[in-house]
Formats: C-alpha cells, sequence, structure tokens
C-alpha cells in the first residue's frame, strides 16, 4: 500500500526520464508526452538550457529570505513587466498561491481607497482556480467543495461568460470579476474575445477589477505571451504559475500600479516564493519564450495541430465532436469516454490529460515539432478507429 495520501486517482505507470516532448517509463518504454505536467513543461522535458540554470545557480545560492533583496527576483519582475502590462510582480510557489494573493489584493485595494465594503469577486461556473480553501469556494464546483464547509463567503458565481446574469450579479459590494481567459480544467472554453471586452467595459463602468487567471493558458502557450493579449484589453490583476517555471514550482501574480497601493510591508509574504533557484528558472523559460520568433513558431506549428485535428474530427465524427482551444492548448470533446480514451492512447504510448465535458486536453510542450504532431495524430488517429 502506498504511503501517499490517496488525492489522486493515479495511473499505474512511473517515469524515469523525460526528453523534449517524451518521456520514459521505468522499463525504458518511450511515450509521447501531450500532457507536459499539465502545460507545465512549457521547453519540454531537460531543455538544454534550463538543466544548464539550474546546475550553475544550484552551486551560486538556492534559497535566502525574502527580508532580502533578491537580485533574480528583481531580474525577472523587470523583465516580466517590462514585456507585459504589469508594473509590479509577486512571486509565489503555484497557480493556487497566485489566485489566492490576487484576491488579497483587489480586496485590498478597495481597502485602500476608502471602499472596504467592495469585496466581493465573481467568477465563471466551471472555473478552476486552485484549491486552497478560498479558491475552491471561487470556483464553486460541487465535486471540489464537498465537505469542505464552512463555505468561504465572498463570492458569486454566474454561468460561463454570460453577460446579463454578469450585470445582474454586480453590485456595490463587488470588488471584482476573475476568470481564466481560457477554462482549462473546465474543458478548454475560451472566453470570446467580445466578452472579454465587454468584462473591461463593465469593470471600468462599475468600478471593479478585472483578474485574468492564465495560469494554464498563459506564457505562450497560445502562440502569444498571454492568451488575453488577442483581444485587446488590459487586465488589472493576472496569476501565472505552470509553464512559467517550466517544471520547477514557481507562481506569480502581475498586477498594476494603481492596484498594487495598498500591497505594503506585512500585508503578504511567502517563505519560498521568489527564491533565487526558481528565479534562475523562470529567468532561463523567458530567455527561451521571448526569443525572437519563438512565439510566432508557436503559432505556425499549432495552426498545423489544428488542420491535422480538424480532419481527424472529420474522419471520426461519431469519436471526436469539437476541436476546442487555441494555440498549443487544445481540447478534444468526445463523443466517447474520456478516461476510456486516455486508456486506450495510453496503449499506442502517447499521453494526455481529461477535463470536464468529456474532454481530453493536448498540451505539447512548445517546442514540439510537426514530426512529433505527426505522431500524436497518428496514434489518435488509432485510438479513434479502435474506439469506433
Ligand atoms: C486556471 C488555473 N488556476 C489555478 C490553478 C492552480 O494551480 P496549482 O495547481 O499550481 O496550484 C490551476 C491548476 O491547474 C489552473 O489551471
Amino acid at each position: 500500500m502506498s504511503s501517499v495520501l490517496g488525492t489522486y486517482a493515479r495511473k499505474n505507470i512511473s517515469f524515469s526520464k523525460g526528453k523534449g516532448c517524451y518521456l520514459y517509463d521505468l522499463n525504458g518504454e518511450k511515450y509521447l508526452d501531450f500532457v507536459s505536467g499539465i502545460a507545465v513543461n512549457s521547453l519540454g522535458h531537460c531543455h538544454e538550457h534550463l538543466v544548464k540554470i539550474i546546475q550553475e545557480q544550484s552551486q551560486k545560492l538556492w534559497h535566502v529570505s525574502n527580508a532580502f533583496i533578491i537580485p533574480e527576483q528583481e531580474k525577472l519582475a523587470k523583465r516580466l513587466t517590462d514585456y507585459t502590462f504589469a508594473d509590479f510582480v509577486c512571486f509565489q510557489n503555484s497557480g493556487t498561491e497566485a489566485t489566492e494573493v490576487s484576491i488579497k489584493i483587489a480586496r485590498k485595494y478597495f481597502y485602500a481607497i476608502g471602499q472596504p465594503n467592495k469585496k466581493r469577486i465573481i467568477t465563471f461556473k466551471g472555473a478552476f482556480h486552485g484549491r486552497t480553501i478560498a479558491t475552491l469556494f471561487a470556483a464553486n464546483n460541487p465535486k471540489h467543495i464537498e465537505g469542505f464547509d464552512p463555505k468561504v463567503d465572498g463570492f458569486d458565481q454566474v454561468p460561463f461568460a454570460d453577460h446579463k446574469s454578469l450585470k445582474e450579479a454586480v453590485t456595490d459590494e463587488t470588488a471584482g470579476i476573475m476568470v481564466e481567459t481560457i477554462q482549462g480544467e473546465g474543458g478548454i472554453k475560451e472566453v470570446p474575445d467580445y466578452c472579454l471586452k465587454g468584462l473591461r467595459e463593465l469593470c471600468d463602468e462599475k468600478n471593479l477589477l478585472l483578474i485574468l487567471d492564465e495560469v494554464q493558458c498563459g506564457i505562450g502557450r497560445t502562440g502569444d505571451f498571454f492568451a488575453f493579449e488577442k483581444s485587446g484589453i488590459i487586465p488589472d490583476i493576472v496569476p501565472i504559475a505552470k509553464g512559467i517555471g517550466g517544471g520547477f514550482p514557481l507562481g506569480a501574480c502581475l498586477l498594476t500600479k494603481k492596484v498594487s497601493i495598498g500591497m505594503t510591508p506585512g500585508t503578504h509574504g511567502s517563505t519560498f516564493g521568489g527564491n533565487p533557484l526558481a528565479m534562475a528558472v523562470g529567468n532561463g523559460v523567458l530567455d527561451i519564450i521571448l526569443q525572437d520568433g519563438f512565439l510566432d513558431n508557436v503559432k505556425k506549428i499549432s495552426e498545423y495541430f489544428d488542420q491535422k485535428l480538424i480532419s481527424l474530427k472529420k474522419k471520426y465524427s461519431k469519436i471526436i465532436l469539437e476541436v476546442r482551444g487555441r494555440g498549443l492548448l487544445k481540447g478534444l470533446k468526445l463523443a466517447v469516454d474520456n478516461t476510456k480514451f486516455i486508456e486506450t492512447l495510453m496503449k499506442y504510448k502517447m499521453l494526455v490529460v481529461k477535463a470536464e465535458e468529456q474532454v481530453i486536453r493536448l498540451f505539447p510542450a512548445l517546442i514540439v515539432s510537426k514530426k512529433e504532431i505527426d505522431e500524436a495524430i497518428s496514434k489518435i488517429d488509432k485510438t479513434c478507429k479502435e474506439m469506433s
């Protein structure tokens, strides 16, 4: 019996090494990995640049307290703020901490400007914002909150992308709206651009803050650094994690100067958040992702992937109902049981992960090649054939 607490229904397989888009199990069997640690291994497994960086940094300094200035942290924050809408970055270790601090920042902002009654956050049904008690009740997924009462108050929920309900849900106590630009766990559901624009307008009109959770869909996954960029809007607060660490635990919250005013010394903290080792890796990830042409290439390869997936959908219209998502954040909504599909795909040595609504998520590393996409398509084809 495992001594690990059974909070996951783990598959009976373990891996001993990884390289690029491949994982190798304990028997040396090679698997095409389109899970990427659920959109974490943005540069694939053991990317040379990250290996070098972690080796170098591990010989210099791993951890110092946030009581001191950490140059690697200053560097990563400067790069993130130079490149994005944000003026400040608050470093954490995970996505859930990044969304949790986003909620704190929104509430503290209104407190600091003398409107402490504005403290409630509106979210979308189907959301996932993490596993702390607050973020669980923010997302309000019945499966996740069961047994964790008392309910954390302060969140109101409306149906996905439903503006009428959204407008009606806004009260004098509303501080902000927090949504994933593309819902991940919820089934790769994209908030359309017109809706994102509508959210921004509503926030401006009603004096609310817009929090876009890009933990899963950000950091180049869609071919843009942030998934919201295409819509042209600018959010107030953006939690990130996953891809920015490339496999090293790293989360962060990006925010504007305006909303930062309440966050004075002592209002938030993290022992590990932003330590030199994590920051070195984060900087290493940006070295690659921000290289000229890197994101263009993600877009190009994802167009190829799209075409191939759409062809498969045509070929197996009774199995694949929809191709969802953008860039290399792809979902297939299936007419068959997604767990069964994933098991069958594993026989063909390919790994994917499921989501709500009978969706399977396809998250290749951002460095995936055409050849690897072709291999994936061939394995999905065989799986569809077998399940037809
Ligand atoms: C959109 C979103 N927000 C937050 C989280 C929580 O991140 P973590 O598991 O790193 O705490 C996730 C994780 O899947 C996520 O997809």
